[in-house]
C-alpha cells in the first residue's frame, strides 16, 4: 500500500524534491498528497503545483502559532495523508500540534543527532572541530530534535571545509536518506 504523505516546507524544497524524484522513478512507494508552507514565496510551492500536488501556503504569525496550525491541521486531516514529512520546515511546531499526530512527523536534521541540535548544525560541527558529521531522520516530540532517530548518514568533515562546503556534502547524503527513511516506515 501507497504511504500517503503531507510535506511542510519554508524554503528552496531540495530534499522534498529528491522525494518526488524517488517516487516519481518508482523507487518509493508512496503519494504527495499535499504541500503546506509557511512562506508564499518558497520555491517548493511552485515546483509541487508543477507536479499536480495540492500545494497551499498558510499565513503564519508568531504571535499566534495556532491560527498556522490550526490550518495546517486541518488540512493535513482532509488529505487523509498518513505522514507529515518536515522538508526544511523552518517553524518549530507546537506540543498541540506535535500531540495531535503521535508518531507520525518526521523531520531531517543536518547533524548526527544528539549532537548539535537547532539553529546551524553544520557550522556547529566545525567549531566543535568533529571529524564526521551527517543527518538524522527523526521522528518529532515537542523537544526540540530529540525524537526517536530513524536514520542516520555520517559524512567526513574536512580541515578545509566552510558552512558551505560542509553543508552540501550533508545535503546529498540528506536527499538519499529521507527517501530511504519513508520506504523503511511501517505501512499503518
Ligand atoms: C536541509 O539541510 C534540512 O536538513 C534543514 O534545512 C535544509 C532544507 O533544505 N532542516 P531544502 O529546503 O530541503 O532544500
Amino acid at each position: 500500500m501507497s504511504k500517503t504523505l503531507a510535506v511542510l516546507a519554508s524554503g528552496r524544497g531540495s530534499n522534498f524534491q529528491a522525494i518526488l524524484r524517488e517516487i516519481e522513478a518508482g523507487k518509493l512507494d508512496a503519494e504527495i498528497r499535499l504541500l503546506l508552507s509557511d512562506r508564499a514565496e518558497a520555491p517548493a510551492l511552485e515546483m509541487a503545483r508543477e507536479h499536480g500536488i495540492d500545494a497551499r501556503a498558510l499565513p503564519y504569525d508568531r504571535q499566534d502559532r495556532s491560527l498556522f496550525e490550526q490550518a495546517a491541521a486541518q488540512a493535513i486531516e482532509e488529505s487523509g495523508c498518513q505522514w507529515i514529512v518536515l522538508a526544511g520546515f523552518m517553524r518549530i511546531l507546537t506540543p498541540e500540534f506535535i500531540e495531535r499526530f503521535p508518531g507520525r512527523i518526521l523531520n531531517i536534521h543536518p547533524s548526527l543527532l544528539p549532537a548539535f541540535k537547532g539553529l546551524k548544525p553544520q557550522q556547529q560541527a566545525l567549531d566543535a572541530g568533529v571529524k564526521f558529521s551527517g543527518c538524522t531522520v527523526h521522528l518529532v516530540i515537542p523537544d526540540l530534535d530529540a525524537g526517536p532517530i530513524l536514520e542516520q548518514a555520517v559524512v567526513p568533515v574536512y580541515d578545509a571545509d566552510d558552512e558551505e562546503s560542509l553543508s552540501a556534502r550533508i545535503l546529498e547524503q540528506e536527499h538519499r536518506l529521507y527517501a530511504e527513511a519513508i520506504r523503511n516506515l511501517p505501512d499503518s
